[in-house]
């Protein structure tokens, strides 16, 4: 009770320091740009940092160049990750030397590292600060700070306490991203995510529930359930991620649930028939198998084996017959031989999966497999990266054939990159589908047949 009275305190501190950055700065000078990178959880993290910097009374600037708040919302999932934002925070030297007023902040998965997070702050005197994942709802406080001139670093947040009740700016009016864990305590022995954001915690389902509500009274009609392994969703509570998808399937307005990333170990029986059972539930599931080989399986501390992750994709497509499955794969792990890359080609030929993202393994600074003595000579990692991605490039255009002449339901999400009269949308396997409309279909459903397959998308028309 009493560390709940004291959490409340500090919001409200917080608020009062919004307010006081509100009336410290002129209206037309309220204008934020924040650079998003990395994965969905950034993306939704973004979102709340727009709705803190609302309630200072900030909009939203059509480009960097015209922003008085730039903020890099960074990831260090992987190396090239680092380098690019070193090189874009270095090009905004010149619109600091022009504008002395610009405030400079960078945040996100990198700066969760003490030691990351310092090296910034020396090696580019003109950011003003720089927080973590776990800081996010105190910007007020950073913002002030820059205000008065100070240069504040907030990367440990002691506890990672879940905040509820944050402000949010949605960057999309027909769909949205809903936390429902945060953290991650796998540990796979590549990744660096547990280290900078933290042991695995879940919200509330309460909390859940409500916020879909409330996004369905705004006129969103599908939600994505967000978490590092949402399938571990509720541990240490009495519920599970299949309660959850069957209290979110009991919102009213919302028509589609969509969820990621579900992790093979903790994928039961029990949460596919709930899959099954609740009609809202999108019939796609991005399950990253990351390698075929049991051996580097087992190096990868995923605790599961080709054998177990085959027989999961089994059952999940005798349970729900038309699931798509999407997945992540690296390649180059250390001591990953030929065989072993073989059998992640065979695995990835046997599965079809509709679409994969592959990476090249890159070495964390922490983590268990970066002190491996074996580790894979780069160009070996691209020349299999290689070979790997011209293999599903060919199943994407096999799995991609079995639509032609398939009818099915589009959530229309905006134009072709390339065209103002050609539309796109999902369909409930996740799969786009372009088609000829216009403005006034945006965030409807629409029934579309498809009537060519390109090679990496779906043409129709609609019924
Ligand atoms: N929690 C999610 C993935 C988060 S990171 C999950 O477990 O599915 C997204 C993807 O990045 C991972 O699935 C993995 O394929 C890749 N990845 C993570 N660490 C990596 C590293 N050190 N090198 C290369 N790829 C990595
Ligand atoms: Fe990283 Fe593994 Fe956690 Fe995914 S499950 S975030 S790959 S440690
Ligand atoms: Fe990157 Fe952080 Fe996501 S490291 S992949 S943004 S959780």
């Amino acid at each position: 009770m009493l560390a709940k009275r004291i959490e409340q305190n500090r919001i409200d501190l917080q608020e009062g320091m919004a307010q006081e950055v509100l009336s410290r700065i002129e209206g037309e000078n309220r204008r934020y740009f924040i650079e998003t990178y990395g994965c969905q959880m950034n993306v939704r993290d973004s979102e709340t940092i727009a709705g803190l910097l609302q309630r200072m009374g900030y909009l939203p600037a059509p480009s960097k160049e015209e922003a008085n708040v730039i903020l890099f919302n960074t990831c260090c999932v992987r190396d090239h990750a680092e380098k690019r934002l070193l090189a874009n925070i270095g090009a905004l030297k010149e619109q600091k030397e022009g504008d002395g007023s610009l405030i400079i902040g960078i945040c996100g998965c990198m700066m969760q590292q003490a030691d990351v997070a310092k090296k910034v702050m020396r090696r580019f005197p003109f950011v003003n600060f720089v927080f973590g994942t776990n800081a996010l709802w105190r910007l007020p406080e950073l913002m002030l700070g820059a205000l008065g001139g100070e240069r504040l670093i907030l990367t440990e947040e002691e506890g990672f306490a879940i905040c509820e009740g944050l402000p949010a700016r949605r960057s999309n009016p027909f769909s949205a991203f809903v936390n429902i864990t945060f953290g991650c305590d796998n540990f796979c022995s590549y990744c660096i995510v547990p280290y900078v954001r933290g042991r695995e915690r879940s919200r509330a389902l309460s909390e859940v529930v409500a916020e879909v509500r409330s996004l369905a009274e705004q006129g969103i009609t599908e939600v994505t359930l967000l978490g590092q392994n949402v399938n571990s969703y509720g541990k240490g509570k009495d519920v599970d991620f299949a309660d959850l998808l069957r209290a979110v399937n009991g919102v009213d307005g919302i028509r589609r649930i969509r969820y990621m990333s579900s992790h093979p170990k903790d994928l039961t029986p029990r949460l596919m028939a709930a899959i099954a059972e609740n009609d809202k539930v999108c019939h796609h599931m991005h399950l990253p198998v990351q390698s075929g080989s049991t051996a580097i399986l087992e190096r990868m501390n995923r605790r599961y084996s080709r054998e177990s992750y085959l027989n999961l994709v089994q059952d999940l497509r005798r349970t729900v017959p038309d699931i798509e499955l999407t997945t992540d794969v690296i390649v180059g792990f250390p001591g990953e031989t030929e065989a072993d890359f073989q059998d992640t080609l065979s695995l990835m030929d046997q599965v079809g999966f509709a679409a994969a993202f592959t990476f090249k393994y890159s070495p964390r600074k922490g983590t268990r497999a970066a002190e491996a003595a074996d580790q894979v000579p780069e160009a070996l990692k691209k020349e299999r990266l290689k070979r790997l991605n011209d293999l599903q490039a060919v199943k994407t255009t096999e799995n991609n054939k079995k639509y032609l002449g398939h009818r099915g339901e589009v959530l229309v999400e905006g134009f072709d990159r390339r065209s103002e009269t050609i539309l796109f949308g999902k369909l409930d396997t996740f799969k786009m589908v372009y088609f000829p409309g216009d403005e006034g279909l945006l965030g409807t459903y629409q029934t579309v047949s498809v009537t060519e397959c390109a090679r990496n998308s779906l043409l129709g028309r609609m019924e």
